[in-house]
């Protein structure tokens, strides 16, 4: 049996700019925040990353050969607009528009994202970063920058990368506070911060390019009660709010649910707010959600006191994270595999918005290395794929507007916070954790398996 996807279905992937491209220092660019955070000794960073910056050319080679239809990258913000004078760097502009070209020429579209855990370091010394609400005038100036520079050439923009973990992640957005309760306030400000300023982006884009789609992409949490308790399903579904819900429905509604919004006054967490903001938030909305799904998670009644040392979304009054006792576990992905968990999830996130959804991210890290002809015989990614593609496919024959997929990652890119030796890529990228090499790519098996899918348009 074949699944076939609509004619139009954008077949990707995806990278982002401080996983990809290395090249920290040249052309101009500002440092970001990604560039300065603690890695533990032998462990790769973004110096050189998978060194895109270089290898760009032969990258949109291969993604052709692959057959994408999309591709889903980011801006790093310290290239185009490197400090707080926010003037844009017009070589940082220029590497841009040479790879958004040949993306095109090989009839390739850009899928951009301008915010993806990442912005110049200058920013959060000059005033805090997200902590104050100068960030979101200089959110603001760079978007605008962006949408017009590349006004007819980039169709579809994200606002903001997964904001739940762009707000908890400390290291990456400068909020070094050592009180714990004080940093959980900062965290809660700064995703306000963050809301404001996806709603500008939302209104400036209509205003400078009314063809082009902008959304937000989340981090989807698949929260499942640990057993039937009543408890334990109250745990669950208070911890979706939390975690999901709580910026979806800033991105979409403009506004946080009665329980969000009584949870955050009860507990002294409600950001501080101005006049006009509701007028920003009302005032505009997406046109699509991303969804980025790795892995679901579990949830229990709470018990004992809260644990601050935790992800700061997991640390609650309401609710236990735990394992689920189901799911196959591997040494990277820990929290089990659940390819179900992408339809349950992205079922509840279309019957709450009715939005079109791509996938933004989905993929299988694994630490491999070539066998001796040279080959990367990735048979576990393919299924892991596989495996997700076909709820994808139980989701577009219901008729949810699903308007394609992009697995997580096109190359093998530096991990968000483990370094290079966790690799999600259709193409293998040759470096080790401290030896960047030649950073030559060498297609996987799951790249010509890919290839396959995209030139049937679906999967058996
Ligand atoms: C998502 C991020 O959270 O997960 C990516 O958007 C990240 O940037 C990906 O790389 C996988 O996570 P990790 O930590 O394994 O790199």
């Amino acid at each position: 049996m074949m699944y076939q996807s609509p004619d139009h279905f954008l077949w990707g992937a995806s990278t982002s700019a401080f996983q990809v491209e290395g090249g920290y220092q040249e052309g101009g660019r500002g440092l970001a925040t990604t560039d300065v955070q603690k890695i533990p000794e032998g462990r790769a960073d973004t110096k050189v990353a998978a060194d895109h910056y270089h290898h760009w050319r032969e990258d949109v080679q291969l993604m052709a050969e692959l057959g994408l239809k999309t591709y889903r990258m980011s801006f790093s913000w310290s290239r185009i607009m490197p400090d707080e004078t926010l003037t844009p760097n017009k070589e940082g502009l220029a590497f841009y528009d040479h790879l958004i070209d040949a993306l095109l020429e090989n009839g390739i579209e850009p899928f951009v994202t301008l915010y993806h855990f990442e912005c110049p370091q200058a920013l959060v010394d000059a005033f805090g970063g997200w902590k104050s609400r100068k960030m979101i005038d200089a959110y603001t100036a760079y978007a605008k920058v962006c949408f017009h520079h590349f006004k007819g050439r980039v169709k579809k923009w994200v606002t903001v990368n997964e904001q739940l973990i762009a707000v908890a992640a400390g290291n990456l957005n400068g909020n070094h506070e050592k009180d714990p309760f004080l940093n959980l306030k900062n965290m809660y400000q700064m995703s306000y911060h963050v809301s404001l300023a996806e709603h500008q982006a939302f209104s400036l884009l209509k205003q400078i390019d009314a063809e082009a789609m902008i959304g937000p992409v989340c981090a989807m949490q698949v929260v499942y009660p640990l057993t039937s308790k009543s408890e334990d399903v109250e745990a669950a579904w208070q911890a979706e709010e939390m975690m999901e819900f709580y910026m979806l429905d800033m991105s979409v509604r403009g506004a946080y649910s009665p329980f969000v919004t009584s949870y955050l006054k009860a507990h002294d967490l409600y950001p501080q707010t101005e006049k006009e903001d509701e007028f920003i938030l009302k005032g505009s909305s997406p046109d699509f959600i991303g969804i980025n799904y790795y892995f679901s998670i579990c949830a229990k009644q709470k018990t004992g006191p809260v644990n601050y040392n935790q992800p700061p979304f997991w640390v609650s009054d309401l609710y236990d994270v735990c394992d689920n006792p189901y799911l196959k576990k591997t040494e990277w992905m820990n929290m089990g595999i659940d390819p179900e968990g992408l339809r349950t999830g992205m079922e509840k996130v279309y019957q709450r918005y009715q939005l079109p959804m791509i996938i933004t991210e989905n993929g299988m890290a694994v630490s491999e290395t070539p066998d001796e002809a040279g080959v990367i015989d990735d048979h576990y990614r393919i299924e892991y794929l596989h495996a997700h593609l076909e709820q994808i496919y139980r989701m577009l024959q219901e008729g949810i507007d699903i308007m394609g997929y992009c697995p997580w990652s096109f190359v093998d890119v530096l991990s968000s916070h483990q370094g290079f030796a966790k690799r999600y890529g259709l193409v293998y990228v040759d470096r080790t954790e401290t030896d960047p090499k030649q950073c030559s790519r060498i297609r996987k098996n799951s790249y010509y398996w890919y290839q396959n899918v995209i030139r049937h348009n679906g999967i058996e």
